[in-house]
């Protein structure tokens, strides 16, 4: 059966950072996202005794060797939970920008585990599809519902509670928006696994941060709970600034940010001081983030898009969970 599933990226609030199991992806920490509406992977699988080995096609590019792999990898995961020993097709199409901080991995893998679960004739639940999402990319997992998210980061070895699930979908009605600021098209040259990998390793700042994760999260859900905009905004900016900062402390340190991400992140708190209301966050590249209210929406956009290092101001809305199409 050939089926074809779309999934959006997911903004962190409170972000994903470090891994207590590399092969599982199990997280230190639980993290909180809100799924957008702009930035989405198509993708459709099957699987078929007539091919002879996997194969991957991305926007319209066979893919080969290290392109290929971790696609492997994540159809042995179905082969494994399906006892099936079909090969398969995938072929995916990216309307995100790669590598460039704007979580590229989350939509592709979601849209992945949708569509391969189904065509490999698993009969899973979302919760099922969002830990074998995990599985391909920790940020993914996120990806298969709307609105805003919680990965909870599970306790057990196996990963086996190390799933997402929505909350508050009343507030998906909340007028508040994403804008995706773009300061560079380079694709980057730290993965954010492998530079998660070397903050636990290495840098002295991390604990201090993951330890205060938890108290982070509540005060972020209490503010979505209650709508405080300018409670969510504040812990938003404390927990990525936190982030940032632990790769500072990294041996050897590092950071993804570069001049355009500076002048945004100053812009966005000199407006704040002038009376329109926006937040920051950043991820692993220097692209940033920033939460407003629709109805500032307009303004922020023609402010940011005055900075010189700016390239493009893209408005992002709450999105939907993944679709089959
Ligand atoms: C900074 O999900 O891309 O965007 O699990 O290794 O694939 P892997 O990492 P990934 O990491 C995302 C990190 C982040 C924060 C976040 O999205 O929570």
């Amino acid at each position: 059966m050939k089926v074809t599933a779309k999934a959006y990226t997911n903004i962190a609030l409170i972000k994903y950072w470090g891994k207590r199991d590399e092969t599982l992806n199990l997280p230190m920490n639980s993290s909180l996202s809100l799924t957008l509406d702009q930035f989405y992977t198509m993708t459709t699988v099957d699987f078929s005794e007539a091919y002879e080995a996997d194969s991957f096609v991305l926007d319209g590019q066979t893919m080969t060797d290290e392109k290929l792999l971790p696609v492997r990898k994540f159809l042995n995961i179905l082969r494994k939970e399906a006892d099936s020993r079909l090969f398969g097709h995938v072929i995916s199409e990216n309307h995100v920008p790669i590598s460039a901080g704007f979580a590229s991995s989350a939509s592709a893998y979601a849209a992945l585990a949708a569509a391969g679960a189904k065509a490999i004739g698993l009969d899973y639940s979302m919760q099922e599809l969002s830990r074998l999402a995990r599985q391909g990319s920790g940020s993914a997992s996120r990806s298969i519902y709307g609105g805003f998210v919680v990965w909870q980061k599970g306790e057990r070895s196996d990963g086996l509670d190390s799933y997402s699930y929505p909350i508050c979908q009343e507030q998906n009605q909340w007028p508040i928006c994403f804008l995706a600021v773009e300061v560079s098209r380079e694709i980057k040259t730290i993965s954010s696994r492998v530079g998660m990998k070397r903050t636990v390793e290495t840098s002295p700042f991390y604990l201090p941060w993951v330890n205060q994760v938890t108290e982070q999260m509540n005060q972020a859900l209490a503010a979505i709970e209650s709508r405080d905009f300018q409670q969510l905004g504040e812990v938003m900016e404390a927990n990525a600034l936190g982030m940032h900062g632990t790769m500072l402390g990294a041996n050897p340190p590092f950071s993804y940010w570069n001049t355009g991400t500076i002048e945004t992140m100053k812009r966005v708190t000199s407006l704040r001081q002038e009376g329109l209301i926006g937040y920051f966050t950043i991820d692993a590249g220097p692209n940033v983030k920033v939460l407003c209210q629709v109805a500032d929406a307009q303004k922020m956009m023609n402010e940011l898009q005055q900075l010189k290092e700016v390239q493009q101001v893209t408005l992002c809305q709450i999105g939907p969970g993944i679709t089959y199409l």
